[in-house]
């Protein structure tokens, strides 16, 4: 076969050089033919779209044809030519075919219309499909979108560790990382590990989160953002939750709640946006096979404005709901942990679009939120989307050295652990605040995808750790 250079679909479809040769190669996704030709549609990952090989069946080898099965593996030198057909632009004549990997029947991505339950299954091949094609692209998409809009926007990529010895949630919710022989454990007359040996010679786990190191460099280049994985042993089988996942999380000096809020609001619409207008094809695709309303729900998001609604407010709310006969699961009073229902019927029910809630009762919300004048309080933010439920979680820090120490000794957090954190407090101090973006659900919200065990590649979640 004559070596031409590969020129990728998503280009020979665009392309109007019509009548020079070109190679094509990719994977089958169907062959028909009738008596005189046979018509190959060829996907190579560049676009959802395939190009269409036009093969007569007089210049080519009955066996070859045989082995041109779905998922099988072609390189192609053909003519370019303008397609007579309805749907596309061009397709290819084929002057040569050669079959670079066979394809036998028990190709487990053969048969349409699979349940994503049997894709998960097949995570190795499910990238194959049009619709983990059109979500992997999306996710590429998003986070060039990410890293953009930090860049103009003045904010410094900061690497954050991944191994770390502070829980920054206090959620507990930690992989230990260590190099100890576990069916030999040293302890200490209490009966406690001895981790004096151990790699790091103390206990260090899996980060859940690297807003701490991310406030040491917020404190001194002014404004940044790490985007990395995260990792979280919480036992939720739930299909928001992973155990590995990656958070966006910009931090920023000098910036107030209010502040905070545009940030929130004004990134994530340039995210959505940037999907609008870079990922147009996959998005028709997914609006057409997966969620039928989901560009209308894109558009609308970019276009509203956010509801900004105190904690107190919303569970006002959510009384008078449940003094007009609404029912919900968990009853509502004032100092609960939202449920999943209470944020949907506020988001999905009540306003009908995206809501930051604010000003949360500082007992269920993470030491580090800063105190409000009530005492009672605290400047947390939580970005509720429709479908998704928490997207963001965020906050203005408490920057009072005092008040810090003492929500750390409230929650029997050891300080000798916080020493570097509570530096930042006692040495030029500043008022300073940021968020967590899970990657993941913003992913779920873009693609309308149900479940976010088919928007990462190799979800890991409890009891899965497959490929
Ligand atoms: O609300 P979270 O726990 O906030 C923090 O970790 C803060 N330290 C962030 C910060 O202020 N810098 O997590 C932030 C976001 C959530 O809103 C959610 O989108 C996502 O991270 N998230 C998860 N995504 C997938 N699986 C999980 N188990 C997740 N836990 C949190
Ligand atoms: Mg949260």
């Amino acid at each position: 076969m004559e070596t031409i250079k590969r020129t990728k679909v998503i280009d020979i479809l665009q392309s109007e050089a019509y009548d020079t040769i070109v190679n094509v190669k990719g994977w089958v996704r169907t062959h028909r033919d009738s008596k005189a030709v046979h018509f190959i549609a060829i996907n190579d990952g560049s676009t959802i779209k395939n190009v269409q090989v036009v093969a007569d069946t007089d210049r080519f080898n009955a066996d070859l044809f045989k082995q041109i099965t779905t998922g099988a593996c072609l390189s192609v030198n053909g003519k370019l030519t303008k397609s007579p057909g309805a749907g596309q632009a061009s397709e290819i004549q084929a002057t040569e075919i050669e079959v670079l990997g066979t394809c036998p029947s028990d190709y487990p991505m053969q048969k349409k219309g699979q349940t994503f339950e049997y894709m998960r299954q097949h995570a190795h091949l499910r990238l194959r499909t049009n619709t983990f094609g059109a979500v992997f692209r999306i996710r590429h998409n998003m986070a060039i979108a990410i890293h953009k809009y930090f860049h103009e926007h003045g904010f410094f990529y900061f690497h954050t560790p991944i191994i770390t010895a502070s829980d920054c949630e206090g959620a507990g919710e930690m992989f230990q990382v260590t190099t100890k022989n576990l069916y030999d454990l040293k302890k200490d007359e209490n009966g406690k590990i001895d981790y004096s040996d151990d790699f790091f010679g103390k206990m260090t786990s899996l980060t859940v989160s690297g807003q701490l190191e991310g406030e040491l460099a917020a404190t001194a280049l002014g404004s940044i953002y790490s985007f990395g994985p995260t990792f979280r042993a919480e036992n939720s089988n739930t299909p928001r939750h992973l155990a590995e996942f990656w958070m966006i999380e910009p931090e920023v000096a000098f910036i107030d709640l209010n502040g905070l809020m545009d940030l929130e609001e004004d990134f994530i619409k340039y995210c959505i946006r940037w999907a609008l207008d870079n990922c147009k094809d996959d998005l028709e695709f997914l609006n057409k096979m997966i969620d039928k309303s989901l560009l209308e729900r894109l558009n609308s998001v970019v276009a509203e404005d956010f509801v900004r609604l105190p904690y107190t407010e919303g569970i006002r709310i959510l009384e008078e709901a449940v003094n007009n006969g609404h029912k919900f699961e968990f009853p509502v009073s004032w100092g609960m942990d939202l449920a999943s229902e209470h944020e949907r019927y506020l988001v999905e029910h009540h306003f009908k679009k995206p809501v930051i809630m604010t000003d949360y009762p500082k007992e269920i919300k993470a030491f580090y939120m800063k105190l409000n004048e009530d005492g009672k309080t605290v400047q947390g933010t939580d970005v509720l989307f429709p479908q998704i439920g928490e997207i963001i979680g965020g906050s203005v820090r408490e920057e009072d050295y005092n008040k810090l120490q003492e929500q750390i000794e409230v929650r029997d957090i050891p300080m000798k652990d916080m020493w570097w954190y509570l530096d930042t407090r006692k040495f030029g101090s500043c008022p300073h605040g940021g968020f967590g973006l899970g990657f993941e659900r913003l992913i779920l919200f873009v693609t309308g995808m149900q479940n976010i065990r088919d928007v990462i590649p190799f979800p890991r979640t409890p009891k899965t750790a497959e490929f």
